[in-house]
């Protein structure tokens, strides 16, 4: 498993249902990665053989894996699938696949839980809508995701929490400095086991405001959607 204690500041790359052979080609020509730095590309699952791990501090991850072992339901990839074919990290609870795939925080706990059981970290990713925000519900949100889908195996060293308030996600809009921060606080205090996971920000990050989220005292690296397709925007981002 990743040593993640090794790690200051983790980025990943979320590419979603994008790329394809030449992107990919063409990406890997130009990625430098920062070799303090530890650097995850997650790209959709038929490109995950090709993704390079030429650097010591690069790894692959996936977007999602079943919340099943084995047998007979077509179309899902399992953890033990993703383990043989040296993906090291996986999303899991994405808003995307919450939203538009009933993901629930029950299947984002198993999911976790055999992801742990193959030494792949899971990202597990949590955060409020806008409703909720603006009712004053984040706290209770992010509180219940957590309690759900965080599996009893998981600890600071083979997992990573990502904080993606979903109102944040692909349109621009992110959080001040001063709330991100607040929120990682609480979340590494609703219990003294989450104190020392490293949690990472997601949601309209890009080279502009990367620097200065990535130095808040609470947050640990960034989860990177839009901003991470374009190869030179994610070089100055990790750099
Ligand atoms: P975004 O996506 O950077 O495009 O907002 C982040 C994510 O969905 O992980």
């Amino acid at each position: 498993m990743v040593n993640l204690d090794k790690y200051s500041s983790i980025f990943i790359a979320n590419w979603k249902l994008n790329g394809n052979s030449s992107f990919l080609k063409d990406y890997y020509e130009k990625l430098k990665v920062n070799s303090n730095n530890c650097t995850v590309i997650c790209s959709p699952s038929v490109y995950l053989k090709s993704l390079k791990r030429n650097n010591e501090n690069l790894f692959c991850g996936a977007q999602d894996v079943s919340a099943y072992k084995e047998g007979a339901y077509t179309g899902e990839l399992s953890a033990s699938m993703l383990k043989d074919n040296n993906i090291d990290f996986c999303l899991v609870g994405h808003s995307e696949r919450r939203q538009y795939f009933s993901e629930t925080n029950d299947n984002v706990n198993i999911k976790s839980s055999n992801l742990i059981e193959e030494n792949i970290i899971p990202v597990i990713c949590i955060g409020e809508t806008l409703e909720q925000k603006e009712n004053n519900l984040t706290e209770e949100t992010l509180s219940s995701q957590i309690k759900d889908s965080v599996p009893n195996s998981a600890i600071h060293l083979n997992a990573l929490i990502a904080y993606e308030p979903v109102w944040a996600i692909g349109t621009g809009l992110t959080p001040t400095l001063d709330e991100i921060n607040q929120v990682h606080d609480l979340i590494k205090n609703f219990d003294t086991k989450f104190r020392s996971f490293k949690v990472l920000y997601g949601g309209s990050v890009k080279s502009s405001n990367s620097k200065e989220i990535t130095e808040l005292s609470q947050v640990d690296g960034c989860l990177i959607g839009g901003a991470s397709l374009n190869v030179d925007e994610f070089n100055t981002i990790i750099s």
